[in-house]
């Protein structure tokens, strides 16, 4: 079995969720903490040392020429997974980077820029409700105190959650000085989507990153008895939600390249024999053009403050996370594309840390085939020889990019 895949065979038990199917690795709880164990014992058998930042950040440095902790190329990605989740989304860009470093020396490189991997904790935002926490935090797209006061469907607080996992909640916010390290980050990720599989080519260099951001609305209406309330006295929040996750479809459809999803719905209390009291119903909308996405959310919010006066329900409407559209650095993306000149450019509508600290660092992503196209699902696939295939096309920019 390739290198890549073998490292993955190593946690391909980690964290499989029975009742869901697929991986559920939410940050900061077992499985999550299982990998990172693994991923540390991994940095150990090569001589090196995983050091934690304050914002929850994993760092390693081979600097075997001892170069000052500056302009050093990095690469890396998350362990996290959504519910229900695949093998790759994370974990395939953590092991292609060990595998790329063991690769670089192999070939007997001698980096004269420092070469760092890391891994960013709450990519997927799964737990806490927002995506690539750690890269927001260490950049200061977030503010600490807002990302401490997040809470998990448990109640349980990031702080909180933070502070189980060792970390000081006083010191997450802005890191200059991490970022200051970084000379330009390179992600490599499995594909999300079809691109490669339709141009039959194993691994892409990525464009773009389309702008997506999440939308918690919330529905209230009266909580009462299934079999003695009349359809004329109901206040039914969850029919508000059923009408709005049709609408979604509609609105998105009306503006061209919209994605518009609600995956996640939760009505309260949630009995069978009960009318809900009130209903969280969370929208995720896309679109290359944050002027089309911020058009989408709006016609949205209109159209539930309708569907809940009609049913004599209220409904509030708070945005949880933005990001805008980023185009990666194009300097370092030209440098990649010439170093594999087969690959094939490709934009993608999947959210990434790489996107995040696009804003502060020069930053580039490279993408794994992924034959089914399909990903937050245990579908998502890579087969083990394009797993070896990104992992070698990562230790070729890497070689590249530090010598
Ligand atoms: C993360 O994978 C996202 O795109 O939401
Ligand atoms: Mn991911
Ligand atoms: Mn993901």
């Amino acid at each position: 079995m390739p290198e890549t895949a073998q490292l993955l065979a190593a946690i391909a038990d980690t964290g499989r969720d029975p009742v869901r199917g697929g991986y559920s690795r939410p940050v900061f709880a077992g499985a999550e903490r299982e990998l990172l164990e693994w991923y540390l014992a991994e940095l150990g058998r090569r001589g090196l040392e995983g050091e934690t930042d304050r914002n929850g950040v994993v760092w390693a440095w081979w600097n075997p020429a001892g170069a000052p902790l500056r302009d050093a190329v990095v690469t890396g990605s998350h362990l996290d997974s959504v519910p229900g989740g695949g093998a790759f989304d994370g974990p395939l860009g953590v092991a292609s980077a060990l595998r790329a470093l063991d690769l670089l020396r192999e070939r007997g490189i001698e980096p004269a820029r420092p070469l760092g991997l890391a891994v960013f904790p709450e990519e997927e935002g799964s737990r806490f409700g927002v995506a690539c926490l750690g890269s927001r935090l260490l950049t200061g797209a977030i503010a600490p105190e807002r990302a401490l006061a997040l809470t998990d469907s448990d109640g349980t607080s990031f702080a909180d959650a933070a502070r189980g996992a060792g970390l000081d909640p006083a010191g997450f916010g802005r890191d200059d000085e991490a970022l200051a390290r970084i000379g330009c980050f390179v992600e490599l990720h499995v594909e999300q989507g079809r691109g490669l599989v339709d141009l039959d080519a194993p691994v892409a260099v990525a464009s773009s990153v389309i702008g997506h951001g999440r939308w918690r609305f919330t529905v209230h209406g009266q909580g009462n008895h299934a079999g003695t309330t009349l359809l004329a006295d109901r206040h039914d929040p969850l029919l508000v939600a059923a009408l709005l996750v049709a609408a979604a479809r509609e609105v998105a459809a009306a503006h061209p390249g919209t994605r518009a999803t609600v995956g996640r719905l939760n009505p309260v209390p949630g009995g069978t024999n009960v009318i809900a009291s009130r209903v969280d119903l969370w929208l995720d909308v896309r679109h290359p053009e944050d002027a089309v996405t911020a058009a989408v959310v709006a016609e949205l919010s209109r159209r539930a403050g309708e569907l809940a006066a009609a049913e004599g329900c209220t409904v509030d409407v708070r945005e949880e996370s933005l990001s805008p559209t980023v185009d990666f650095d194009p300097a370092l993306s030209r440098r990649l594309s010439a170093v594999l000149p087969g690959a094939p450019l490709l934009p993608t509508g999947a959210g990434h840390d790489a996107g995040v600290l696009a804003e502060r660092v020069p930053t580039a992503m490279l993408f794994t085939r992924n034959p089914t196209g399909v990903s937050h699902s245990p579908e998502e696939f890579c087969t083990d020889d394009d797993a070896e295939r990104g992992s070698v096309a990562l230790a070729d920019v890497l070689t590249d990019l530090v010598t």
